[in-house]
């Protein structure tokens, strides 16, 4: 169903100049962030710092799409305007997250397994009629002493391509989000083949479950070092090794590819993206769906204080200036000081 709607969504959040903003932490990782500036996680503050990003003056001008949290599809502004409803007036669609977390993987100490297939058929259609026009499931691999197992990705892979398939009987667009974690001092050349792997496997299983390819949008790591690796690489590496991986992998119906920041800093997110699209054209567009990269700096001028909501907005509207350019191939490292 919905075919022609499913392909039009999926490149409206691939637009030129425009990506996702990722604001989908459940309660432990929302915790975790405003720990970092010592707020407590009230339910309160949680829809006052997602009013803040979401009222950014220009903010549809580079966000295409923001995916949300369950709690925060059902929350209003303080005037009383739905989230959703403010995301469509700024031209924004809205997405929200339907996996319920990464668990640990039973007979395989160390690795996970993405839970929340259960009910999904119902959810998924729940969340069509609050707005939802696209989803988000994360799975994770993590690199290791014999890890990643063969069994762990294709069981991830196999979760991914059911919550698609579900998605897209439901009318909505399925970011699948295969991550490669960059915790650990891997090589990026191990990076690589563990991602090469991975992808081939998701696509496997999506082609087995039926899933159409101009419909979903896929979100992947970057192929980088792990971030204690010796040997770190320069964005021009990052990139020539991350478009040979996806070439060989992530087939042209696609229409384009969303990079997670895993754990990059906002500027290195932006630089590596940007050395991207400097080789020029690809099949698919090369975008963001940043979370931390977009929302780390906004977070910090912020603070927890209505007083510096115009401060934490200017910090989102100038990276998302920067990433824009990015898109583009466009970006210089000079452009960082401009805040
Ligand atoms: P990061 O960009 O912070 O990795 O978050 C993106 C995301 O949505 C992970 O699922």
């Amino acid at each position: 169903m919905a075919q022609h709607d499913l392909t039009k969504t999926a490149r409206a959040m691939v637009a030129k100049g425009k990506g996702i903003l990722a604001a989908d932490e459940s309660f432990g990782t929302i915790e975790k962030r405003f720990k970092s500036i010592n707020i407590a996680s009230t339910e309160e503050q949680r829809r006052a710092y997602r009013e803040m990003l979401f009222t950014t003056g220009d903010f549809g001008d580079y966000i295409s799409g923001v995916i949300m949290f369950d709690e925060t599809i059902r929350h209003k502004t303080a005037q009383g305007m739905p989230f959703v409803d403010l995301l469509r007036k700024a031209n924004v669609i809205p997405g929200i997250k339907v996996d319920s977390g990464a668990k640990d993987l039973a007979g395989y100490p160390g690795e996970k397994i993405t839970e929340g297939l259960d009910g999904l058929r119902e959810r998924v259609a729940e969340y069509y009629r609050l707005g939802a026009r696209f989803a988000k499931w994360r799975a994770v691999i993590t690199i290791g002493d014999a890890m990643p197992t063969r069994f762990c990705i294709d069981a991830n892979a196999h979760a991914l391509a059911r919550y698609a398939a579900l998605c897209q009987e439901a009318g909505i667009v399925p970011i699948v989000e295969p991550e490669v974690l960059m915790d650990g001092g891997h090589s990026g050349e191990r990076c690589e083949e563990v991602t090469t792997t991975t992808l081939e496997s998701v696509f496997f299983h999506l082609h087995a479950h039926r899933v159409s390819l101009e419909g979903m949008v896929l979100k992947p790591n970057m192929v980088i070092p792990g971030k204690k690796a010796a040997q770190q690489w320069s964005p021009r590496q990052i990139a020539e090794a991350t478009v040979r991986c996806f070439m060989r992998t992530v087939p042209a119906a696609v229409p384009g590819i969303v990079f997670l920041s895993g754990g990059q800093t906002p500027a290195e997110a932006t630089a590596n993206l940007d050395a991207m699209n400097k080789m020029g054209t690809h099949p698919w567009e090369l975008s963001y769906s940043y979370g931390r990269a977009l929302q780390d700096e906004a977070l910090k001028a912020w603070l927890g204080k209505p007083e510096n909501v115009a401060a934490g907005q200017k910090m989102l509207a100038h990276r998302g200036h920067l990433v824009s350019a990015a898109r583009y191939g466009k970006y210089n490292p000079k452009m960082e000081s401009a805040a």
